[in-house]
């Protein structure tokens, strides 16, 4: 029953950004491809040092574009020089003194960087969302501070349950009892957020020493877009520690993942060295949940066949996913596929 959900679904294209490269990994001029669930896209930097993507395959005769070159702003194909620029439309055909008179047009995709990373438009039409951002630090000036790469053999919406299953929060991570206890908040059809109700146990050697100091409560909010992005808020009141999860699935099943560590803008020289060493322990904190079910996250078969009350966070997630909008690819590729083209000529001449 589970494969027919878009939640760990193989297929299912949610709308929205994805990541695709660091920001830096693309130097002016620069191709690059990448293969977005079975779609191969180039990404590439104009001689303006703007972003442009456009699907991989030449319209012409398919070669692929990342052998061609960066010229103005556009891209030229390698195999018979064809021009695209950056909106994917054809602008030069150097052996034709016109340009054929029905246009031709390879679908380009939105890009954009933001927190260190270029971020890829899924839908057709223009976005109607922003790149995710931590519900707190929303319209702040932020610092930030980009983490490795790393992979997990198993979808990406598993991999985001990982900081929701308040449950392995205790077998796991060893966390005191009842320090988590999460209620799902539904935003919208694109964002959830898990809002912590526990306060640090009197049960437990940590949560008196907790109490000792501050009374007040321990936040841990997390918030989700399109089974994608992840953000994760955690301290007490006086200092929160804010990461973001972003991640992508992979043509083998695995998830290629980034953490990003935020906090918002300080002044001056103090702020900035403060800032500096905040991120860093931020990121070591996600580093410590990361850690310890590593080796879930590299074998696991995701079915839950059997929930119990204490799943009900990880039960809202996939509900919520189902309302996600999709995009579906296949129709649009089918659509301007080379094979149509040729059986058409085949039969005209
Ligand atoms: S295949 Fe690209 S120009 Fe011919
Ligand atoms: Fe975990």
């Amino acid at each position: 029953m589970m494969n027919t959900l878009s939640f760990n679904s193989a297929t299912d294209i949610p709308l929205g950004w994805i990541w695709v490269f660091p920001a830096k990994q693309i130097k002016r001029k620069q191709i690059h491809a990448v293969n977005l669930m079975g779609r191969e896209i180039i990404v590439f930097r104009g001689e303006d040092n703007q972003l442009g993507a456009l699907d991989a395959y030449c319209p012409h005769m398919g070669a692929h574009l990342v052998d061609g070159k960066v010229e103005g702003n556009g891209i030229r194909c390698f195999f018979h020089n064809w021009k695209f620029n950056r909106d994917g439309n054809c602008i030069d055909i150097p052996c034709l003194k016109t340009l054929p008179a029905k246009k031709i047009q390879q679908r380009s995709f939105t890009v954009k960087e933001k927190y260190g990373l270029i971020w890829l438009w899924t839908g057709e039409t223009s976005p109607s969302f922003d790149i995710p951002c931590v519900p707190e630090l929303t319209n702040q000036a932020l610092d930030f501070s980009l983490g490795n790469q790393w992979q997990k053999k198993c979808h990406p919406n598993v991999v985001m349950i990982n900081a929701i299953d308040e449950h392995h929060f205790q077998t796991v991570h060893k966390l005191p009892g009842h320090v988590l206890n999460m209620s799902p908040k539904v935003i919208d059809d694109i964002n959830i957020h898990f809002e912590n109700q526990g306060k640090p146990s009197a049960h437990h050697w940590f949560g008196r020493l907790m109490q000792r100091f501050y009374q007040g409560p321990i936040t841990y909010q997390m918030s989700y877009w399109y089974g994608l992005v992840g953000t994760v808020t955690l301290g007490p009141d006086f200092m929160h520690l804010h990461l973001m999860f972003a991640l992508r699935p992979q043509a083998d099943g695995s998830t290629l993942g980034k953490t990003i560590a935020f906090t918002k803008q300080r002044a001056g020289l103090l702020g900035r060295i403060f800032n500096t060493a905040l991120l860093q322990v931020t990121k070591l904190a996600g580093f410590y949940f990361a850690i310890g079910d590593t080796k879930v996250f590299q074998k696991i078969r995701f079915d839950l066949k059997h929930p119990i009350k204490h799943d009900k966070t990880v039960l809202a997630f996939i509900k919520h996913l189902e309302k996600q909008p999709k995009v579906d690819w296949q129709a649009s590729l089918k659509q301007s596929s080379h094979e149509n083209v040729t059986k058409r000529m085949i039969h005209e001449h």
